[in-house]
């Protein structure tokens, strides 16, 4: 079992799905958490199960999209538990779009949080790794929609990719430094994202019944089923522990072999 004791680990998008997922399992193996989403009353119910369960947590809310947010989050965890050794770029955003429908704001909004969002958390942590006299490790939520173009998600898709190139730019830029940065690929996960989505596809007059969508995505992976938010946690402790030291610029899929790269 890869050592994240007394590790201090912040994720965002913690307060439901993959992030409370990985929140909840890395306060079990010993780490020190910092459970950011926009909601801090969200945020607030996963940080009372860790400690519940006789682990360290606090709760932070935080718009990734505003840096001066992102800032103060990562220095309530530096204050809180004396350093940060990880960060989750994990807060994302999708919306399902017919590709001649997606307009400027669709786009903007997309890209803010998925995109710009997690630039503004690399850099971020970047200067705080520097701060604490190198080392570090950045771990961001991609997809499987981050090495190929799904319609009718092109914007979302747009985003992902970003993410994967962010990654590996960084890892170029900062691997000198013992900064390292990785990211993983879920595929079809059943979380509130995919509720959002599966209503567009119906909205959208694509797929007519609740979870169709969902179904029929699914039906891609190879292993039979679709995810649940505790399957991504086994790559999350992967990438956040020191048994990871010596990767960084990939993109790890997770997604019951949906694809293949
Ligand atoms: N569910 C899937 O099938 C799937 C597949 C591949 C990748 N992903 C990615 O996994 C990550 C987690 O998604 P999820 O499925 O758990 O979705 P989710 O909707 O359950 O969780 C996303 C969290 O991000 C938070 N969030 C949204 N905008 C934010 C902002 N501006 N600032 C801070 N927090 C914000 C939300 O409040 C929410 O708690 C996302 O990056 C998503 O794109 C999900």
């Amino acid at each position: 079992m890869p050592d994240l004791k007394d590790k201090s680990i912040v994720i965002t998008g913690a307060a439901g799905g993959i992030g409370a997922a990985i929140a909840l399992a890395l306060a079990a193996d010993g780490a020190r958490i910092t459970v950011a989403d926009l909601s801090q009353a969200a945020a607030d119910q996963v940080t009372s199960r860790i400690t519940a369960a006789g682990g360290k947590a606090i709760a932070v809310a935080v718009d990734v999209r505003e840096r001066a947010q992102v800032r103060a989050m990562l220095d309530r965890a530096v204050e809180a538990f004396g350093r940060l050794d990880v960060l989750f770029n994990n807060a994302g955003v999708a919306q399902t779009r017919p590709f001649l429908d997606i307009t400027e704001e669709d786009w903007r909004f997309i890209t803010d949080v998925n995109a710009l969002g997690v630039l503004i958390g690399m850099q971020e942590a970047i200067k705080t790794f520097r701060s604490q006299g190198g080392g570090g490790k950045i771990v961001n939520t991609a997809s499987i929609a981050g090495k190929q173009g799904y319609e009718p998600l092109a914007h979302y898709c747009a985003s992902k990719f970003g993410v994967v190139a962010m990654t590996q730019a960084a890892a170029r830029a900062f691997g000198k430094e013992g900064i390292t940065a990785n990211c993983f690929c879920p595929g079809v996960v059943a979380t509130p994202m995919w509720d959002t989505i599966d209503k567009g596809f119906r909205d959208s007059g694509l797929t007519q019944k609740q979870n169709e969508a969902f179904d029929t995505f699914a039906a891609g992976a190879v292993l039979g089923r679709a995810s649940r938010p505790d399957d991504l946690v086994g790559v999350a402790r992967y990438l956040a522990s020191a048994d990871s030291d010596f990767m960084t610029g990939q993109s790890l899929m997770v997604d019951g072999g949906m694809v293949f790269v």
